[in-house]
């Protein structure tokens, strides 16, 4: 049968169909058990045929603290095992490589401030390389959840609050991951997770539940899915939550109806971390054996840790609750991704391979251009970023002075401590001839040094526990005591350079007020000390635009750039317009904003009157107007102005990353098809509908040179 289908494969589809029709429906149920050792390893259980994947997750919990329990020799022992098996079925190893493996890059929200799709892909395909050479060949990544609440910890782990962007960085990283081909034996299976609306969950708290509109789900929280499935990613998890009252693990209608029915997604769907056994805690299911019939009924095809299926499958069964047919569907899609993985032709890895491929210098270069391209300068008052040779003595000063394996980030099982270098160790090396650096962890050593020193460069920010799964807060300030070291040092009049390390937005409102100059580093990775020495030094450039809002305080949030317009909008005259009475309405920082070392004029948006034969196309100049060539990231924004339900007061619809030498202008263009102004109404159905659309051409979501055309 011929198909587009990145995932079915006429060899593909005899090969499983004929190893199906031989086997026992033990074998079939083993296929959809994930395993992991807890203290005693059961290696029966692989001979048997009874666990078709195993997660090597020991130490990896959370994505806190670091982990050796894979490597290429007992991921081949384990294999051998597999082929003890009557069958000789592979095994599947997972595992979280999240940013990177022993190469850690910066974490994911930071590489969504790249707006470079095709970074956070060569990141991926580095991180692929490293892992499989350790006998790995299945990640649980890229989490692609929409977060427009920055207390839920695990903001850090996506894209950010939008939509548009979410897609790029969600097919780029499945590319970078799987490749052209997941057979390659440097390629891992990608897996998009967490299926869906997890990043909703009730006052920033991990695993809580959340509601959605149905219009918001399609068109905010589903879109980054789908465009993973149409970049073939071979496996999608399913949430923890419960979304409008059903649990993600149990929820027919999104994993069959969507996923398969509208999407055609032909992969499988694990459960995450015992979220089949969790049925019963959302109050659902009255034991496993109910959990097991529910998710899988739902469309979970393997179950992660729980072995609710491998206890309960056969009783399931024998009761009707669970058709044969659904389970043959399920264990062939199960042995499609493994067959396309490649595991039938190549089961072991090559022991070679990971001296080689693990932590090479050019994946180490790579690290270090890529965390200069996800750093954001927020501030940068009379332009004292890159700092010059008039400031000769410059104290490095706060908690965060000594960084090392707190650069990592969260989720970097793999990343270790002693392959960062120190933070201090690195700008010292970063420094130009002649200019000293003092450090100083403590505030009174800091206070001391700081009168002696001709500018202080204060390095702020989070503890990488502090953010990460079930790492929330409900204090975006930073942390405790932090606020007055920096109101103690700025004290002094000396000019401070502000550095956050952060797995999320803070709300560093006073900070920035204080500071000359602020650059959010988020924790920026492997070789994030010596790119922060680059940027603040002048080598390179900050390349980071925010892929979120910043709020100015936590009470704001959720705060997000594409919030619909209300009756009385901020615009509005009077004072019966929304507000607060405590704080400005507008965030510290809007979605898109960030600065660099030059600065850019947009001029001339071209002005199309209407959109005709499906498709319409706007321009402007951007001219670097500074003294430094310089990145852009110019972006494109709609509104659609009169429809039949309120729409967002903007809409990221585009963005382009242009380098200018100084004085140069360049014409950029966007183009706008038809399909890209659909919306979701009520009943499900997607429409577009005729009437006016306001565009921008923009530095940022919340400015930019305005125009408009008629559908
Ligand atoms: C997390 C997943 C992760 C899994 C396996 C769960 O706790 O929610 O994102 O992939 O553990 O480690």
């Amino acid at each position: 049968m011929p198909s587009n289908n990145p995932l079915l494969k006429p060899e593909t589809e005899e090969h499983i169909h004929h190893l199906l029709s031989k086997m026992t429906v033990d074998e079939k149920i083993g296929q959809t058990n994930q395993y992991m050792a807890r203290g005693f390893f059961d290696a029966d259980l692989i001979r048997k045929g009874l666990a078709g994947s195993l997660i090597n997750a020991s130490g990896a919990l959370t994505g806190q603290g670091t982990s050796r329990s894979s490597s290429a020799d007992v991921c081949n022992d384990i294999q051998k095992l597999a082929f003890e098996s009557r069958l000789k079925i592979p095994q599947l190893f997972g595992r979280d490589v999240i940013h990177g493996y022993r190469t850690v890059f910066p974490i994911p929200l930071a590489q969504a401030a790249s707006w470079n799709p095709d970074l956070a892909r060569q990141a991926a395909s580095i991180a692929a390389r490293e892992a499989t050479s350790d006998g790995i060949k299945w990640t649980f990544a890229p989490m692609v959840d929409i977060a427009r609440d920055p207390r839920w910890g695990r903001v850090a782990e996506g894209a950010g609050e939008d939509t548009y962007l979410g897609c790029q960085m969600a097919a780029a990283v499945v590319q970078g991951f799987q490749g052209e081909c997941m057979s390659n034996p440097e390629n891992l299976v990608a897996c998009a997770k967490h299926y869906v609306g997890y990043g909703v969950a009730e006052g920033g708290r991990d695993y809580d539940g959340g509601e959605l509109s149905e219009p918001t789900l399609r068109d905010v929280y589903l879109p980054p899915f789908h465009a993973a499935v149409d970049a073939g990613v071979g496996t999608l998890m399913s949430a923890f939550l419960d979304l409008n009252g059903v649990p993600a693990t149990a929820n027919r209608r999104l994993l069959t109806d969507v996923l398969r029915g509208e999407w055609g997604f032909k992969g499988f769907v694990v459960s995450d971390w015992e979220s089949v056994h969790e049925l019963i805690n959302h109050g659902v299911a009255a034991d496993d054996g109910e959990a097991a019939a529910l998710a899988f009924h739902a469309g979970v095809d393997m179950d992660m840790i729980s072995q609710a299926y491998l206890n309960h499958m056969a009783a399931n069964l024998d009761s009707g609750k669970v058709s044969m047919d659904e389970l043959d569907e399920a264990v062939l899609r199960i042995l499609r991704i493994k067959h396309l993985a490649g595991l039938f032709e190549n089961p072991f890895t090559d022991l070679n391979r990971s001296n080689r491929d693990i932590l090479m210098p050019s994946s180490r270069e790579f690290a270090r251009h890529f965390a200069r391209e996800c750093m954001v300068l927020l501030k940068n008052q009379d332009d004292i970023l890159p700092l010059t040779d008039a400031f000769k003595n410059i104290l490095v000063a706060g908690p965060l002075v000594h960084a090392q394996g707190e650069m990592l980030g969260t989720w970097a099982p793999d990343g270790r401590p002693a392959d960062v270098t120190p933070l201090s160790e690195a700008l010292k090396a970063a420094a130009p001839a002649g200019v000293q650096l003092r450090f100083a962890a403590h505030v009174d050593r800091a206070i001391e040094a700081a009168h002696a020193s001709d500018l202080i460069v204060l390095v702020m920010g989070e503890h990488p526990r502090r953010s990460g799964e079930n790492a929330n807060v409900t204090d975006l300030g930073l942390p405790p005591g932090q606020a007055e070291w920096v109101d103690a040092i700025c004290a002094i009049g000396k000019p401070v350079v502000l550095v956050v390390l952060a797995g999320r937005p803070l709300a560093i409102t006073r900070q920035v007020q204080q500071a000359h100059a602020v650059l959010y580093a988020w924790h920026p990775g492997i070789e994030g000390g010596g790119a922060l020495g680059d940027v603040l030094f002048g080598k390179a450039s900050p390349g980071g635009r925010l892929p979120i809002t910043f709020p100015r305080a936590t009470g704001q949030v959720p705060i997000y750039y594409n919030h619909k317009n209300t009756g009385r909008p901020i615009t509005a005259d009077g004072d019966f317009k929304t507000r607060y009475v405590d704080c400005p309405s507008a965030p510290l920082f809007p979605f898109g904003y960030g600065l660099t070392y030059t600065y850019f004029a947009y001029a001339n948006l071209s002005s199309r009157g209407e959109m005709n034969n499906g498709s319409i196309q706007f321009s402007a100049e951007i001219t670097n107007c500074g003294p430094r060539p310089g990145a852009e990231v110019v972006q494109f924004y709609t509104r659609d102005v009169t429809a039949s339900l309120a729409r967002p007061i903007r809409e990221l619809k585009g963005f382009q990353r242009i380098t200018l030498q100084p004085g140069e202008t360049r014409k950029v263009t966007f183009s706008l098809h038809r399909e890209d102004l659909a919306f979701t109404i009520s009943d499900g159905r997607k429409v577009c509908e005729p009437g006016i659309f306001h565009v921008w051409i923009a530095p940022n979501s919340s400015s930019g040179l305005q125009g408009q055309f008629i559908l």
